[in-house]
């Protein structure tokens, strides 16, 4: 996708998280010289595989496996420092080598022990229809704290007497909420202050001008992607609102949370599984149920990479990813994990849903309606043998190469990625122009 004009390109979830975001990334980043998260935190889990080795990363950028590739955690992203610290560590130990590689936002938020405990609380006060399920990473309460104007951002680790004024209140606050949820967890300023003590040298030694870093890279001639964790319909805007997370997911805040203007970004790359999942509480219009559900879970180890819960299946949703599409302003598709639909007889794929006795092919935004929609579907054949090994769109079987045309027609957007297994070589590759280009060649 990088190209003499492309330099800057965004990659975000289309659909609910999940969608292969990782995989992508890494493919990329052989042509990168910078990747940088710009939102979420350790919420994320991004499955790269390198060869026999598989690494799920939080914080972390998925280009840390490229030895020359610059990661940054921007200023929108939540840092959780021990969560960091312990994914450095981790990487380091497995051989590899982190010397000047990550840089840090000075702007970037802190998650705090009294975040994570206010999220568990505040899960646990919920009525079990209401809870969001959320990942317990204390995602909501300090993007909260942030838009309230009292979070604590790595630079003010400088002065640990003002860090403590912060961390003092917030936890004050946070243990009052706590006790009025009923909760019992309490947060102990000396402990959450002698631990910071613990990260304080390695998060200085990493801050950094993400934004800076960003904009000469560019000036110089050099190619960035900007990765983005969950997915569209978890936007905090534009998701199934209350069932979604607490940041910008959407392509949108890619510059905000990086530092660097709209007019940097060249592409807009959008990832999606050939079917959907979800993790979590809130509407998935075509979720399966019993057998199905349970096959499509274990056939595409559908489990959660940070929490290890059962991901919910359902067929692929032309309704989302147009919606996503729209968004997020995609100017390219990557369709992953097709290989998963290999033994399959029968597909569906939504083309639109029925909303009380309507057929509409546009995207609710009122959760109430949401629930109500039925899909409509085109039923498709399935191809019914492998396609791991399938490197070129002429060798993908004819049925799943009609199911790819009708998913591509069904979005408006060309596909130019088709994942047929996690290892970067099992990826097919097509031009500009997706499947039109593909096929006339
Ligand atoms: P992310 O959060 O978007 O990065 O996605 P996850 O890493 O949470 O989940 C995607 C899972 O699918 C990971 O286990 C990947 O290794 C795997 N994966 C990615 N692409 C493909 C593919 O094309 N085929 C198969 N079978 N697995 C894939
Ligand atoms: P990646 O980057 C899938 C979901 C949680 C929950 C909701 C809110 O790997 O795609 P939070 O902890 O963020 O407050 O939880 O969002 N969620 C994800 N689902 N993939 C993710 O990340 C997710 N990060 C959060 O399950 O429904
Ligand atoms: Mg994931």
């Amino acid at each position: 996708m990088f190209s003499e004009n492309v330099r800057c390109l965004v990659v975000v979830g289309a659909q609910w998280g999940d969608e292969g975001k990782g995989k992508l990334v890494d493919v990329l980043a052989e042509q990168a010289d910078i990747v940088a998260r710009y939102q979420g935190g350790a919420n994320a889990g991004h499955t790269v595989r390198a060869g026999d080795d598989e690494f799920i990363l939080h914080l972390v950028p998925s280009g840390i496996l490229y030895p020359t590739v610059r990661c940054l955690l921007g200023n929108g992203v939540v840092v959780d420092p021990w969560a960091l610290v312990g994914e450095l560590d981790a990487l380091e130990a497995r051989g590899i080598d982190l010397d000047g590689r990550l840089g840090l936002a000075r702007r970037a938020h802190l998650v705090l022990p009294y975040h994570k405990a206010l999220d568990e609380a505040q899960e646990s006060s919920r009525d079990s229809a209401k809870k969001i399920g959320t990942t317990g990473r204390g995602i909501g309460p300090t993007y909260r704290d942030k838009i309230a104007r009292v979070g604590l951002r790595v630079g003010d680790l400088a002065d640990m007497i003002r860090a403590r004024d912060i961390v003092t209140a917030g936890t004050n606050a946070a243990n009052e909420a706590i006790e009025r949820m009923g909760g019992e967890a309490r947060v102990d300023v000396d402990e959450v202050m002698t631990d910071l003590e613990t990260v304080r040298d390695t998060l200085l030694s990493l801050a950094t001008d993400t934004g800076g870093e960003i904009r000469s890279g560019l000036a110089r001639g050099g190619r960035v992607l900007l990765e983005g964790a969950q997915g569209a319909l978890l936007d905090i805007d534009h998701g199934t609102y209350p069932y979604v997370t607490s940041s910008t997911t959407t392509a949108g805040g890619a510059g905000a949370g990086v530092g660097v203007g709209p007019t940097v970004i060249d592409g807009v790359l959008g990832v999606v599984k050939a079917y959907t999942t979800r993790v979590g509480n809130g509407p998935l219009p075509t979720e399966l149920a019993g057998d199905e559900a349970e096959t499509l879970r274990n056939l595409g180890g559908e489990f959660g990479a940070t929490t290890g819960r059962p991901r919910r299946p359902g067929w692929f949703d032309a309704n989302v990813v147009r919606y996503a599409a729209g968004v997020n302003g995609l100017t390219a598709l990557a369709v992953t994990k097709l290989d998963v639909l290999d033994s399959f007889a029968e597909l569906r794929l939504a083309t639109a849903y029925e909303l009380d006795g309507r057929v509409v092919s546009t995207f609710p935004d009122s959760i109430h309606e949401l629930e109500r929609v039925q899909p409509v579907y085109a039923d498709q054949p399935g191809w019914m043998c492998e396609t791991t090994g399938c490197r070129t769109w002429e060798e993908l079987p004819g049925e799943a190469r009609a199911y790819l045309r009708g998913l591509e027609k069904e979005v408006g957007v060309p596909i130019r990625y088709i994942g047929v297994g996690a290892a970067r070589r099992e990826t097919i590759r097509l031009a500009d122009e997706g499947i039109a280009g593909a096929e006339a060649a």
